[in-house]
């Protein structure tokens, strides 16, 4: 796999008449494109501006970041999904606070061995930032290279990657930071996945699969993830003073984010009790059921609103994992998407 030299000349010209004005593009603070990478995985271009632009005013250093709260990280992280990022980058900002005095280090091994950094996040912010010669090989990546070489590689392998970023060595020997951009650029507008505009496409002339029309069969990836199903009941339960019933999360998933009181949705009306209090007039029927996807798997929810009388069990919200609170002040922490969604039908309803 080895394209002339025309094609990083084609493709990095045209990327600097067509790409997109991204707010972290107009700076050269390692941490700043740090936070901008981190934010990009997974996330698009569009939903993560203004995430952007709230962390770097609330956390304009990496030490203001490293000195944060966790609650205040993860309230700034609401809804942009895959929370473990922001806690890992937290971490890492604090690893960098105190083995590298705040400066993020230049050394690409020093920077992979910070907690949530790997290969993709490293050469990203080691290429942009730093101008060192690694390739970003993420979801566009893979898909432009493949289809230049029309390489039937499984792209969902660890070794395709390596294989990837090796391949790509070359072309970002100089300027690597706006390679790696423009690839993942060109990715991003051009050659999308179901439905590239290869007619407009500044490399077309180098690309194995346009040539040989089989564009849309590239990349290859076997890997199928398959998502599991969880039934879930959640109650909505306000009590006599304007206040609601929260609860932290504790396990993995979503940790440390607040929640209406979930429970399988087999859970019998005597568990019910047991744990929520028997001062409790639960609804017979859902207000309302809600789908949401993640990752790795799909919740499935029926929401319940309950009331509460004030003075038995669940009036004391027992557990430091449960708390009362006005209903007005759910701004105040940060919740789950699909917690939110619940939230904002039932004041809606209301
Ligand atoms: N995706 C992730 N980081 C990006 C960047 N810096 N430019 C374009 N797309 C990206």
């Amino acid at each position: 796999m080895y394209l002339e030299e025309t094609f990083k000349t084609s493709l990095v010209s045209w990327f600097e008449t067509n790409q997109r004005q991204m707010p972290w593009r107009e700076t050269t603070n390692p941490y700043y494109i740090w936070v901008s990478e981190v934010m990009l995985q997974q996330t698009q271009v569009d939903t993560v501006r203004s995430y952007y632009q709230r962390f770097i005013q609330q956390f304009p250093t990496i030490e203001d970041l490293a000195n944060a709260d966790e609650a205040l990280v993860l309230k700034l992280w609401e809804g942009l999904g895959y929370y473990s990022r922001a806690r890992n980058f937290h971490t890492a900002a604090k690893e960098v606070v105190a083995q590298y005095h705040g400066e993020v280090p230049r050394n690409p091994q020093d920077f992979l061995a910070l907690k949530g950094v790997g290969p993709y996040t490293q050469a990203a912010v080691m290429s942009i930032a730093f101008n060192l010669p690694l390739a970003t090989v993420d979801g566009n990546v893979f898909r432009v290279w493949s289809r230049l070489n029309d390489d039937t590689q499984d792209t969902a392998l660890q070794k395709t990657r390596k294989a990837y970023e090796i391949a790509l060595e070359p072309y970002v020997q100089e300027s690597s930071g706006t390679f790696n951009q423009a690839m993942m650029e060109l990715g991003a507008l051009i050659c999308t996945p179901t439905s590239p505009l290869c007619l407009f496409c500044p490399v077309q002339a180098n690309c194995e699969a346009f040539e040989k029309g089989t564009v849309l069969e590239r990349p290859v990836k076997t890997k199928k993830l398959k998502k599991t199903h969880h039934y879930l009941y959640t109650y909505y339960i306000e009590n006599d003073r304007g206040e609601m019933l929260i609860e932290q999360r504790t396990a993995s998933l979503l940790k440390g984010m607040w929640e209406f009181p979930t429970f399988p949705a087999d859970t019998s009306r005597e568990t019910l009790v047991q744990e929520l209090g028997e001062d409790l007039i639960i609804a017979e029927t859902p207000s309302f059921s809600l789908k949401h996807q993640f990752t790795h798997m799909t919740w499935n929810i029926q929401v319940f609103r309950a009331k509460c009388k004030s003075q038995g069990q669940a009036s004391r919200a027992f557990g430091k994992n449960r708390r009362w609170i006005p209903v007005a002040e759910k701004e105040a922490y940060t919740f789950p998407v699909p917690m939110s969604k619940i939230y904002d039908a039932l004041q809606e309803a209301d």
